[in-house]
């Protein structure tokens, strides 16, 4: 991280941020009076140099000394940092309406990339027009469940790959495809990953090209000074891939509405359902605003990740992180992969039986593997950060207006007086308990919680369930090279999301 910083022409610069220092200083000194305690950071750069290139853990020692709720001068940046479920809940619930607002990064901000995404609009009307229709279109139960036949498909599709693949599997690589291509099916009917299609593989280049640029440390966002010069050159790569992503998907909707002018079918995607139900609420909406809602996909904030060129080799998404955490648990612990072995045969039967979505509910293991998983290895450490909207106390402490809030769900899931035996990974702690992940529980908040919460929960839990379930129905599975279990890398790596250090690579025999 601090090479990424000091390399990029910070020498340059260095006598005008001498000037800026003592302003800083004397900015800093001034309001730390009434924010939260925190660590003495060094000039210009406060404590940004303490977070390295794993901040969730960086983050989690410091708030053992400076206390749950915490102040870190980032640069110029102002952070508050909350490490426990109370703080959570102070933050999240009795002050969600003040919380609601992103720092929006200053690559996101081009013309063609008005805050338009769901994920860095500021809570205002056009982010809740935007979040009302993912509620009442996009992740309705009704439209989930008249997809389910489509993510079978192509959860089958994963298990024909698998079975005719080379000894060891890429787990993490294996679920990533499939859940890239279930989210490009339900936009616009096309595989996102699909070799033989031309297009397709245009979209999902752009798209991994954005989370790259989008996801690399940029100095303009701690250093107000740094902002007209770009100089990393990520905002003028940002604006050009925007601008590719956008004419993809403007051909697409173009496309679609010439189809539906002919009286074409109406295939049931994202873009039917915004088309429809400007058609039928007459809820007018813009190009742009249409634009936002197919990009609904996390653009993580990473200003601490180390800028990666294989990330997506390894897989990035959410739900496909989670799968490949919860296979690498249950092959290091035997123990509890019998045990969700045990109750998919006793109540499903052999591998005959042909996995459906209705199946797991019926399996209350499996559900409860997925949720230690996402206490345990939590996609999404830091949530994605918030933004005080005006100056609020927040337990006996002044929080100013625009101070950027990180939630480290990621010390919270492990906090040892919240959770017994944190570091253990027990599904059985659980079954037969009512803690969920639906933003009610502060201590398990996978999705966040408050009006930002996740709007892909339905989806995100339905695509983990069925794909792990899957792997595990359809195959048993052992580790290479004879590695033992206790032999495995359990390593973590912050970046887009969370993943394995180490993929997890095993072998798979079909399950009798
Ligand atoms: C395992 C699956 C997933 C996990 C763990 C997850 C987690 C999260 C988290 C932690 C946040 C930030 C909440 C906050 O700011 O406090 C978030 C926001 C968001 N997620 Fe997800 N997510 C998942 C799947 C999905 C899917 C499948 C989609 C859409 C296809 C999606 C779309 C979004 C959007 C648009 C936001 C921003 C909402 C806003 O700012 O108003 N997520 N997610």
């Amino acid at each position: 991280m601090e090479q990424v910083l000091w390399s990029t022409g910070a020498c340059a610069l260095s006598l005008l941020f001498c000037a800026l220092a003592l302003a800083l200083m004397l900015l800093t000194g001034k309001r730390q009076s009434h924010l939260p305690p925190g660590p003495k950071g060094l000039p210009m750069v406060g404590s940004l140099h303490r977070l390295g290139s794993r901040p969730h853990e960086a983050l989690a020692a410091l708030a053992e000394t400076h206390g749950s709720l915490m102040t870190l001068q980032l640069g110029f940046m102002t952070t508050v940092v909350v490490s426990s479920s109370e703080m959570a809940k102070e933050v999240l619930q009795k002050n969600d309406l003040v919380f609601g607002g992103r720092t929006v990064i200053e690559v996101l901000k081009m013309r063609s990339y008005p805050e338009g995404s769901l994920v860095w609009a500021q809570t205002g009307p056009r982010w809740r027009a935007l979040r009302r229709i993912c509620t009442t279109q996009l992740f309705t139960p009704q439209r989930l469940d008249s997809l389910q036949a489509l993510r079978c498909q192509k959860v089958h599709e994963m298990v024909e790959l698998i079975r005719q693949a080379e000894p060891a599997v890429d787990i993490g690589r294996a679920a990533f495809v499939t859940s890239m291509n279930i989210i490009s099916n339900m936009i616009f009917s096309a595989d996102m990953v699909n070799p033989n299609s031309g297009s397709a593989q245009e979209f999902r280049d752009v798209v991994w090209a954005i989370m790259e640029v989008a996801g690399a440390p940029n100095l303009a966002d701690y250093f107000p000074m740094l902002k007209a010069l770009d100089p990393q050159g990520l905002k003028g790569r940002c604006n050009k891939l925007f601008g590719r992503l956008h004419q993809f998907l403007n051909v697409k909707i173009d496309e679609r509405l010439q189809s539906r002018e002919r009286g074409g079918v109406d295939r049931g995607d994202f873009i039917d359902a915004i088309l429809d139900s400007k058609q039928e609420n007459g809820v007018d909406f813009s190009r742009s605003e249409i634009l936002a809602l197919l990009t609904v996909r996390h653009y993580p904030r990473l200003c601490y990740a180390e800028n990666e060129k294989d990330l997506f080799v390894a897989g990035s998404d959410t739900s496909s992180t989670t799968v490949e955490w919860a296979m690498a648990e249950l092959l290091r612990n035997p123990d509890k992969m019998a045990m969700a072995n045990m109750e998919l045969s006793r109540i499903l039967g052999g591998p005959e039986h042909i996995m459906e979505e209705l199946d797991i509910s019926r399996l209350p293991y499996l559900q409860s593997v997925v949720k230690e998983t996402w206490r345990f290895h939590p996609p999404v450490p830091l949530l994605i950060p918030h933004r005080a909207d005006a100056t609020v106390n927040v337990a006996g402490y002044i929080v100013p207006k625009h101070t950027q809030v990180l939630i480290n769900y990621w010390a919270i899931g492990r906090d040892p007086k919240v959770w017994d035996n944190p570091t253990a990974f027990l599904p059985e702690r659980f079954l037969g308990c009512n803690v969920d992940y639906k933003g009610k529980d502060f201590q398990f908040i996978p999705f966040g919680a408050g009006r930002r919460i996740c709007p892909g929960l339905p989806l995100g839990v339905r695509m983990v369930h069925l794909i792990l379930a899957s792997l595990l129905h359809y195959f048993d599975w052992g580790l290479p090279d004879g590695m033992k279990a206790e032999e495995m890398d359990m390593r973590d790596k912050f970046g887009v999301t969370l993943q394995k250090l180490v993929p997890l690579r095993v072998i798979p025999v079909q399950s009798s």
